[in-house]
């Protein structure tokens, strides 16, 4: 059986997902972002799956109120129980059909049995030498991951950690 590593879901942007400033909220966006990527990585697995990371996203533009917007998942690479799912999205002014790369984005989502532990996810299987170069880019990225964890480490190691004890800075006048 061919697997489903592709996942298409397209939205019209409604004035409920506005900001104050009249554009979509990045909020908003995350939130369809995460589901997009959740669809694609359970219906892949064919299990529940959670979100375990996102990459650094940047939106360089704003999306509008009125577009439509066009999410393309794909699992990059699967590892045990993880899986990276690669998020591009394209919006298009339906006035005058102009569209543009909006954002592209990386989630790590993990493949969880019926008691919510990690599970294995299908191999993933290379039906042409894109989806080769997609594993290659993304096995880059989790070791680029890894090291930033790394390196962060490194630098806050001296930064005392912040006291959420609220107590301490009451006003006690
Ligand atoms: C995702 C989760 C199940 C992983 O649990 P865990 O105890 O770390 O499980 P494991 O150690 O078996 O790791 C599972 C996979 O995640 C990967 N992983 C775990 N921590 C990682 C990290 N910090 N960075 C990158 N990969 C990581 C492991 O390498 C493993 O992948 P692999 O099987 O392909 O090698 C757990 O962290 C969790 O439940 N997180 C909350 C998820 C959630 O609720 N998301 C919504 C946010 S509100």
């Amino acid at each position: 059986m061919s697997q489903e590593k592709t996942l298409y879901m397209t939205l019209l942007m409604s004035p409920d997902m506005a900001n104050f400033a009249g554009n979509v909220h990045g909020g908003a966006l995350l939130k369809m972002l995460d589901q997009v990527a959740y669809a694609c990585a359970a219906r892949y697995c064919g299990t529940y799956v959670v979100t375990l990371s996102l990459d650094q996203v940047s939106f360089k533009e704003p999306i509008k109120v009125g577009e439509l917007v066009s999410f393309r998942a794909h699992v990059n690479y699967v590892g045990r129980t993880s899986m990276e799912i690669g998020v591009k999205v394209v919006t298009e002014d339906l006035r005058n059909k102009e569209k543009r790369h909006a954002v592209s984005c990386y989630f790590t989502m993990v493949a969880l049995d019926e008691n919510g532990k990690p599970t294995p996810a299908p191999p993933l299987k290379f039906n042409n030498e894109f989806d080769k170069k997609l594993y290659e880019a993304a096995k880059m990225r989790q070791e680029m991951r890894r090291e930033t964890q790394r390196r962060n480490k490194e630098i806050t190691a001296g930064i005392p950690s912040y006291n959420p004890d609220l107590s301490e800075t009451d006003d006690d006048s």
